[in-house]
């Protein structure tokens, strides 16, 4: 049984800067390299080195941006058998400053005004069966989004063994809001929450209790105040956050703790255990280039 990732992929380059550039100013970055984008995509990424049975899906176009970072999946052991590829797109890109001085990291994204997204069409093929968890962004056209994880919940109602789903609310539209009561496991960001106007991941937590449904997990992470989690009966745990060196590369940092939560809960652990776990990995990619270090966390 494996984790479905379903969401958004792209082609990141990544510039590391002393600092960043002021506007009009030319000025050479101390590295540069490409890398998966896309927090579905990211997500998966990490999973892979997690070790965990993982695919991601999602749209895809052809040529060699998208060879690269499906390459990368590969590199990983996630599968992608199911994406839909449009021949004649270019997948969407972003081109990323990261701040050696203060650790933020500035995206300029580009997307193709015609690139598509996965539609409900498209994801009413996918037998469901060979899946124990389901993970989506909340993006796109909510109305598609929302049949596919109706479909889900529809499909659980016959089953013993249901399909978990978990939901990543990162991006703020008060169109998403009405996903809050489908998923089993709410992934928060801090940008999202801080819309809502919560001022903490404790009270983040807290108040997004009324709008999930009973017994959902919901999870906040709060970039370098660390993060906080809700259990089934509301009990609060909040976790610092983990550095274990200088901040370097904050990117993804978010997507990661997310895959870091749906690994150690899909393999049993307890939602203390998972925050704790996912404070652990996040922490620990923010402290080196890229996601590679989290493999040292792989379950064997
Ligand atoms: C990080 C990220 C990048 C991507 C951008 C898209 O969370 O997924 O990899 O370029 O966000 O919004």
């Amino acid at each position: 049984m494996s984790i479905l990732v379903v969401g958004m992929i792209c082609y990141d380059v990544v510039n590391t800067c002393e600092r960043l550039p002021y506007e009009d100013e030319e000025m050479r970055c101390v590295g540069q390299r490409e890398q998966q984008g896309g927090n579905a995509a990211n997500s998966s990424y990490v999973l892979g080195l997690l070790n965990a049975s993982c695919e991601f899906y999602g749209a895809i176009g052809k040529g060699p941006r998208t060879e690269f970072v499906l390459k990368r999946l590969d590199r990983v052991g996630v599968a992608h058998h199911h994406c839909v590829c449009y021949a004649n797109k270019t997948i969407p890109n972003s081109n990323i400053m990261l701040s050696l001085a203060t650790g933020s990291r500035t995206t300029v994204h580009y997307r193709d005004k015609g690139f598509p997204e996965l539609t409900f069409n498209d994801f009413k093929q996918l037998d469901l069966s060979p899946y124990k968890w389901i993970h989506f962004e909340t993006r796109g056209d909510e109305s598609d989004l929302l049949k596919m994880v109706q479909r889900i919940i529809e499909y659980n109602l016959s089953q013993d063994r249901k399909i978990t789903i978990s939901l990543e609310f990162e991006k703020y539209r008060e169109t998403v809001l009405e996903f809050m009561p489908l998923a089993d496991v709410l992934l928060v960001g801090k940008l999202f929450a801080s819309h809502l106007g919560y001022k903490t991941a404790d009270e983040a937590v807290t108040q997004l209790r009324n709008r999930a449904k009973e017994n959902a997990l919901i999870f906040c992470a709060w970039g370098e105040l660390g993060a906080s989690a809700s259990g089934p009966d509301g009990e609060v745990l909040h976790v610092d956050a983990y550095t274990p060196g200088p901040v370097i590369d904050t990117l993804g940092a978010g997507d990661t703790f997310n895959a870091a939560v749906i690994h150690s809960l899909s393999r049993g652990d307890t939602w203390k255990d998972a925050i704790k776990f996912a404070c652990h990995v996040a922490g620990t990619k923010c402290c080196s280039p890229g996601y590679d270090q989290v493999k040292s966390f792989a379950s064997h």
